[in-house]
C-alpha cells in the first residue's frame, strides 16, 4: 500500500516557496516546490500525493492551479496517476542513470531494478546545503582552492565528530579524500611501499580488494562468519600472526556485504591481536552513521590500536555524489600520509567540502530520515522474501543498506545470469569473495523506493526457479563468478 500524504503535510512542506516573494505563477512555484521535494525524497517515492480536491483547501489556492501542478509534474515524470490509486510520487529518470555502469552503460534496459550498488538518493535539505555552501564559497574564491589536506572547517567538523565518538582527534589528524575508498588508496599506498600481505575478511567490499590490489597488496583472504555479528576473535588472531601480513582492512560497522555490527566487548580484544602481531589496521567505517535498530554503535575499533588508519565518508547515509570521505590518521603516520595524498590526486572540490561540513554539522536531522527510509525498504525486501522465497535464509542486519542471503544451495552466479531477463541487476556472492567461492550468497540492497523493492522478491523466485530448473547457462567469463567486479561498479 502507498504511503498517503495528508493535504495538511503536503502544504507544510510547500508554504516557504509558496510565500517567498516571486513574479513566477503560482502554479509554477508550486510545481517547482513539490519537485524539490520529490528529488531530495521528502516526498517519497511510491506516496499518494492528496487529491487534486483535497490540496487546495490547506494552500489557500484554488483547485485550477493545483490541476496545473499536477498535470506538469505528470508530463516531467514526478508523478502517475491511476485510478483508484490516486497521484503516486515516482523518481523520473537521472539524467546518466541512476549508476554509471562504466564500461556497460547500455547492459541495464531503462526500468530495470539496478541491485548492484548500495547507495541511496540525496536526503532532504541537499539543495539547500548546496546554496548557502555555494555563499560561503566567495570567501574562498581569492585563494588558489588547493586544500590537498581539506579546507579547514570539513577537516574540524570531522575531527570533531571522532573526539565525540571516543577517538581524540584534532583536525590535523583529518585528510580529506574524494570518498571513502579513495582514503583506503591512500592509506595502502602509503602504508605498503612494496609489495606486502594485506589481510582481508572474505566476503568484503569488492572495490576495497581491487584498490589494495592496485597498491601492490598480496590479499590473505581471512573467512568471517556470515551469519552472526560476533567476529571469530580466535580465528582471527591465529591469521593475523600466521599470515604474515603487515596491513589488514576491516569493516567493523555494519560490515559489507554482510551487516555484521563487531560487539563492544570484542573491539579491545581485536585491537589487542593487531597490536601484537603488529599488523596496522585501515579501518573502513563508511557504514557506521546507518544503525538501524535504535542501538548505540560501539566505541570506533581505532580506539583500541593507535596505529590504525580510519576511512570514512558521506557517501553512505548523506549522498554519493559528494564525492567527500576522508582519513583519520595517527599523528606519528600525518607525513606519509599526505605525501601518499600527493601522488594520487590534489584534493577535493571546495564547494563539496562545504556542502559535507554543512551536511555532517546538521546530520542530527538528516540521519534520522534516512534511517526511516532504510527501516522501510529492509521490511519491503524481507516480507517479500519470506513470501516469495522463504527457503533463502536471510539475517535480519542491525543496520547498513542490504540482506545478505544465504541461498538453499550454490547458484548466485547462476542466479545474477537468470535475473537479468526479469530485469533485475545483482551483485552475485562470488564478487564479495576475496579468495573465491560465495556461490551459495547473494548480497540485496534495501535503498530503492518502494515501487521497485516489492518487486525484487517476485522478480527474484521466477529467477530462481529457472536456476533450480537448470534453464541457465553461463558464459565462459561468469564462471568464474567475479566476472563483475572488473566491469560494474558494485558499491
Ligand atoms: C565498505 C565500503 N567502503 C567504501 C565504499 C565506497 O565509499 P565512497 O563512495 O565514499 O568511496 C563503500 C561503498 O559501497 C563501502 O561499502
Amino acid at each position: 500500500m502507498p504511503r498517503v500524504l495528508t493535504a495538511r503535510t503536503v502544504a507544510d512542506l510547500v508554504a516557504p516557496a509558496l510565500t517567498a516573494e516571486s513574479s513566477d505563477p503560482t502554479y509554477g512555484r508550486l510545481t517547482e516546490a513539490l519537485r524539490h521535494l520529490i528529488a531530495d525524497g521528502r516526498l517519497p517515492e511510491g506516496s499518494r500525493l492528496p487529491s487534486e480536491r483535497d490540496l487546495p483547501g490547506p494552500l489557500g489556492l484554488s483547485r485550477t492551479t493545483v490541476t496545473r501542478a499536477y498535470t506538469e509534474l505528470r508530463a516531467q515524470g514526478y508523478l502517475r496517476t491511476r485510478r483508484g490509486s490516486g497521484s503516486v510520487v515516482q523518481v523520473p529518470d537521472v539524467p546518466g542513470g541512476r549508476i554509471d555502469h562504466l564500461l556497460t552503460p547500455s547492459a541495464l534496459s531503462d526500468g530495470a531494478i539496478d541491485l548492484t550498488c548500495t547507495a541511496a538518493g540525496a536526503p532532504g535539505g541537499t539543495s539547500e546545503a548546496y546554496e548557502q555552501a555555494l555563499e560561503e564559497l566567495a570567501a574562498y574564491l581569492p585563494g588558489t582552492g588547493y586544500y590537498p589536506g581539506g579546507v579547514p572547517v570539513l577537516r574540524e567538523v570531522v575531527a570533531a565528530r571522532y573526539s565525540a565518538r571516543g577517538l581524540a582527534t584534532t583536525p590535523d589528524q583529518v585528510i580529506v579524500a574524494p570518498g571513502a575508498l579513495a582514503g583506503v588508496a591512500i592509506a595502502a599506498r602509503g602504508l605498503l611501499p612494496q609489495r606486502e600481505r594485506v589481510l582481508v575478511e572474505t566476503p568484503t567490499y569488492p572495490n576495497a580488494i581491487a584498490t589494495l590490489e592496485g597498491a601492490g597488496a598480496r590479499i590473505v583472504a581471512h573467512p568471517i562468519d556470515h551469519e552472526r555479528d560476533d567476529w571469530d576473535v580466535g580465528g582471527l588472531g591465529r591469521a593475523l600472526r600466521q599470515s604474515g601480513a603487515r596491513v589488514a582492512y576491516l569493516i567493523p560497522d555494519f560490515h559489507n556485504p554482510t551487516g555484521a555490527l563487531m560487539p563492544s566487548h570484542q573491539r579491545a580484544e581485536v585491537g589487542r591481536m593487531l597490536r601484537a602481531a603488529s599488523v596496522v589496521p585501515i579501518i573502513d567505517e563508511s557504514i557506521v552513521d546507518l544503525p538501524l535498530d535504535g542501538q548505540p554503535v560501539p566505541e570506533p575499533l581505532g580506539r583500541h590500536v593507535p596505529d590504525a588508519i580510519t576511512v570514512g565518508s558521506v557517501s553512505k547515509w548523506l549522498w554519493g555524489g559528494l564525492r567527500v570521505g576522508w582519513l583519520r590518521v595517527p599523528r606519528g603516520r600525518a607525513e606519509d600520509m599526505a605525501a601518499s595524498r600527493l601522488k594520487l590526486d590534489l584534493g577535493v572540490p571546495v564547494l563539496e567540502q562545504l556542502v559535507a561540513a554543512r551536511m555532517l554539522q546538521a546530520s542530527d536531522e538528516i540521519l534520522p530520515q534516512q534511517h526511516a527510509r532504510l527501516l522501510e525498504g529492509r521490511e519491503i525486501l524481507l516480507a517479500g522474501l519470506r513470501e516469495y522465497l522463504p527457503e533463502w535464509r536471510v539475517r535480519v542486519p542491525k543496520g547498513g543498506m542490504a540482506l545478505w542471503c544465504a541461498l538453499p544451495h550454490s547458484g548466485s552466479t547462476a542466479l545474477a545470469t537468470a535475473a537479468r531477463a526479469y530485469d533485475v541487476a545483482l551483485a552475485s556472492g562470488p564478487n564479495f569473495a576475496a579468495g573465491g567461492g560465495l556461490d551459495g550468497w547473494v548480497r540485496l540492497p534495501y535503498v530503492l523506493g518502494r515501487d521497485q523493492l516489492e518487486q525484487v522478491a517476485p522478480r527474484l523466485a521466477q529467477a530462481w526457479a529457472d536456476v533450480q530448473a537448470g534453464h541457465v547457462t553461463l558464459a565462459r567469463e561468469e564462471r568464474g563468478g567475479r566476472q563483475s567486479v572488473a566491469r560494474r561498479i558494485i558499491a
